[in-house]
């Protein structure tokens, strides 16, 4: 079991004016025009070229891939580069985007989703998954809920979402009755986004509403913490500039108790993608990115194109002082997970996401490894393998089981950059280190 120190990871990798540069660097056009975040389908690799499948009645059991070593093939690095860790100057780049070793699990697959989709949001309540919205392609959104029952496992229901209700991006949480979404991208592409805010019952599947954000943002940090529903960071208008601005309101049984929303402290740095979560009282914000894919200017479809991000690995807790505090940092850089984790036993576990481009090919880099941070030890370990690396997933745990389902996931074993869009559901039996 790999054991990571804080030291090991990426806290400080990006001085401040590198970032600075970086930043201004993409906003002023240098970004890439990116084709390769929707990739066609066409070539799916079949699934048996990578994994062993064996059919039982209702389930696949698959034995997950090796790790095969990171490579760069004649064609992407262009005769260029002679390895992928080293430039043609002989300078080490960044190995962050190779996959860490990591113990094999046991996967079944289960009943995939009626949907496939990217950028969606998931809540889980006891035995019930609610999975929102998302793509389904780059050019078409989803507009409804589908509902999954962990006890059966089967898929168990749908119900269809406001008209005005962002469709990926979103912001959400649950009171373990109520689940508060909050503002999100309306619209396919690289649409702009909506500052409305909504509330769902559970129990009646009755909708309601909250004051609207006072700027809306593309997948802002939210958490519900004493009483209030708490929104930070996410990116801007434009999607891409990371905003710090961190607001709150009180909330209870679905309902505002104010009419406005409160300044809070901003976070440390802003920025869509992060895992927000509450244990015991205390708030959490782990890694996620600055910038993101853009509309292309003029665009009459809002088409995404790409510009520079970088990814944190790095992890900050709010409590009591109300002061931002460090803590060590994920194993490796990594976004698109917030509502990739769930806490089991005073452990925050993590699967999935997207860490740095690589560092040759600049392709998207997707992560296939699940993270623990136990949070008695304040210490990060990685405790499996996904059957495959991918991105935006949707984790559950239920039973003793870590279930995902949805995202966007490789394009092979020796290709972690991202390919097909799932509905795919797969769970396996959660073993955590002490
Ligand atoms: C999930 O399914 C089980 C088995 O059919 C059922 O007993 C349970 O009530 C369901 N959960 C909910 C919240 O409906
Ligand atoms: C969590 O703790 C309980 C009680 O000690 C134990 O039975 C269970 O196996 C633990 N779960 C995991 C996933 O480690």
């Amino acid at each position: 079991m790999v054991m990571v120190r804080a030291s090991a990871a990426s806290s400080g990798k990006h001085n401040k004016s590198t970032r600075l540069v970086i930043l201004c660097a993409a906003l002023f056009g240098f970004g890439l025009i990116a084709d390769y975040l929707w990739a066609s389908s066409s070539g799916f690799n079949s699934i048996s070229r990578w994994v062993s499948v064996r059919n039982s009645q209702t389930t696949q059991i698959i034995v997950p891939y090796k790790t095969p070593p990171p490579k760069v093939t004649a064609e992407e690095s262009k005769g260029k580069e002679k390895s992928d860790t080293q430039d043609g100057s002989g300078r080490f780049l960044s190995a962050t985007f190779a996959d860490l070793p990591a113990p094999e699990l046991e996967w079944q697959r289960m009943a995939d989703a009626p949907v496939p989709r990217l950028d969606g949001a998931a809540i889980q309540i006891k035995d019930l998954f609610y999975v929102f919205a998302g793509y389904g392609t780059i050019n078409s959104v989803h507009s409804h809920v589908d509902i999954y029952n962990f006890t059966d496992d089967k898929w168990v229901g749908r119900i269809d979402m406001p008209k005005e209700m962002a469709h990926s991006h979103l912001g959400m949480v649950t009171d373990g009755r109520y689940i508060y979404i909050v503002t999100g991208q309306y619209g396919p592409q690289c649409r702009g986004p909506t500052a409305r805010t909504f509330v769902l019952d559970t129990e009646t599947k009755q909708w309601g509403d909250l004051p609207p954000l006072p700027f809306p943002r593309y997948a802002p940090a939210t958490q519900l913490w004493r009483g209030r529903l708490h929104v930070m960071g996410g990116s801007g208008e434009n999607r891409y500039t990371p905003r710090l601005e961190h607001w709150s309101l009180a909330v209870k049984d679905g309902k505002p108790l104010e009419k406005e929303w409160r300044t809070e402290i901003p976070i440390p740095h802003g920025g869509p993608h992060r895992a927000c979560i509450v244990v015991d009282d205390r708030l959490y914000i782990i890694g996620g990115q600055e910038g993101d894919f853009m509309a292309k200017p003029g665009s009459p479809i809002f088409k995404c194109s790409r510009r520079n991000e970088v990814v944190y690995g790095d992890v900050y807790m709010l409590d009591d002082e109300m002061k931002w505090k460090p803590l060590p940092s994920m194993p490796k850089p990594d976004s698109h997970i917030e509502f990739a984790w769930v806490v089991v036993n005073n452990s925050i576990v993590i699967a999935g996401g997207t860490t740095e481009k690589h560092p040759v090919t600049k392709k998207m880099v997707l992560v296939g490894e699940i993270f623990q941070f136990n949070l008695n030890t304040e210490k990060w370990s990685v405790i499996g393998k996904l059957p495959y690396r991918v991105k935006t997933t949707l984790v559950g745990f239920w039973n003793g089981w870590l279930y995902f389902t949805s995202g966007q996931r490789d394009r092979g074993p020796d290709d972690p950059a991202p390919k097909k869009v799932i509905a795919e559901m797969w769970r396996t039996k959660l073993k955590l280190n002490s």
